[in-house]
């Protein structure tokens, strides 16, 4: 890809840290409330997690598993009015963010942290050029002229592999493909140089191969900037190509984390094991088996392990009390049989 000269505009050309063992994004013990018509419910339940410099942390689960909803806490964006963080702790790049003030918080994400979503044109406003959307972005966030914002827009739609930058900065939303708009949001999102980028499914609305680049582009973004990702997806198979670590969330809890390859060599939870085997390709094609039942509401968790409804190795001691996450060897977990289980390809 092509650099170009970043000294005329002041950003530094890759301030990337060196990827280390701190971690950037660190998230403990988080629950999450939200008013419902059954009153205040819990959606998110216990939620630990972190992410290191240069390194891809996968969410994976199924519709309403509360993967959002742990994207949105860390970036304190929750609804202001019907959710609650209940308990837990949320740190950003050592800052607690519980303890800042909405002005506080509005730079912090503009300056460290950004996001991306499945649907560019959410974020896109169709009536302003690419070029005046990413500019106005920098100048809110950094202290910088009209010119050197421009410039950086430039730079940053260029890094992104988009062709003819210096050009293309003047179009309008509508005069981009849907990869394109992609990357002009992960433009958006990089030109303020953040250290935490959340991608929420963003190429869930693209054809294959578009997937594909974008998923390398996002790669690339994050060895190259040092950024810490979380990248959210229902789909184990995209999991497989970008990430580095995995938390997998059911009804709100992450039920397994561990290092990706690891992880899918041998799942040490069930829910993990029926992801997995739901994937064309990553285990055998002709067993594709769908993980039967549905997810239950948060008014209607089950006592004990909240998967053991739908668990084909649950037995009674499973349904009676609730399970921590706990250490199984290199893994953590909260399934009570993890020891005894040997799960993940169909033999
Ligand atoms: N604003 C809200 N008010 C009430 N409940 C909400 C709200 N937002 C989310 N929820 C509930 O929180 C739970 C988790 O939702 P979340 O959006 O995080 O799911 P998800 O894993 O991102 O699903 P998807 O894959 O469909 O995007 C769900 O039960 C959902 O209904
Ligand atoms: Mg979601």
């Amino acid at each position: 890809m092509k650099t170009m000269d970043k000294t005329q505009t002041g950003f530094a050309p890759t301030t990337a840290p060196i990827p280390g063992e701190q971690p950037i994004v660190s998230v403990e013990n988080l629950s999450v409330e939200f008013v419902t018509d059954h009153g205040w419910q819990r959606v998110l339940n216990d939620v630990s997690l972190e992410i290191k410099p240069g390194k891809v942390l996968g969410v994976v689960g199924e519709s309403g598993s509360g993967k959002s909803v742990s994207s949105l806490a860390i970036m304190s964006l929750l609804p202001r009015t019907g959710a609650r963080i209940s308990s837990g702790s949320i740190v950003v790049d050592g800052i607690d963010m519980r303890t800042l003030g909405e002005r506080e918080l509005s730079r912090i994400r503009g300056e460290r942290m950004a996001m991306i979503f499945q649907e560019p044109m959410t974020s896109l406003n169709p009536a302003f050029t690419i070029g005046e959307q990413i500019a106005e972005t920098v100048r809110r966030h950094k202290k910088v002229g009209r010119k050197a914002a421009w410039q950086r827009a430039i730079e940053a739609l260029d890094e992104v592999g988009i062709p003819s930058a210096s050009d293309r900065v003047h179009r309008y939303p509508h005069e981009f493909s849907g990869g394109m708009r992609q990357r002009a949001m992960i433009a958006m999102a990089i030109s303020c140089q953040p250290k935490v980028l959340i991608a929420d499914e963003p190429t869930t609305a693209l054809d294959v191969t578009i997937q594909d680049q974008i998923l390398q582009l996002l790669r690339t973004m994050c060895e190259d900037h040092g950024l810490a990702m979380m990248f959210i997806t229902h789909n184990m198979g995209v999991v497989a190509d970008i990430c580095d670590d995995v938390a997998v969330m059911y009804a709100g809890e992450i039920v397994e984390r561990g290092e990706i390859t690891e992880l899918f060599d041998r799942p040490r939870h069930p829910y993990t094991e029926g992801l997995l085997r739901a994937v064309p390709h990553v285990y055998d094609r002709n067993e594709l088996i769908s993980i039967p039942g549905t997810t239950p509401a948060p008014w209607d968790m089950p006592q004990g392990c909240r998967f053991s409804p739908r668990c084909p190795y649950a037995v009674e001691a499973c349904e009676t009390a609730p399970l921590q996450l706990r250490r199984v060897e290199d893994r953590l977990t909260r399934c009570l049989r993890a020891d005894e289980l040997t799960l993940g390809r169909i033999k």
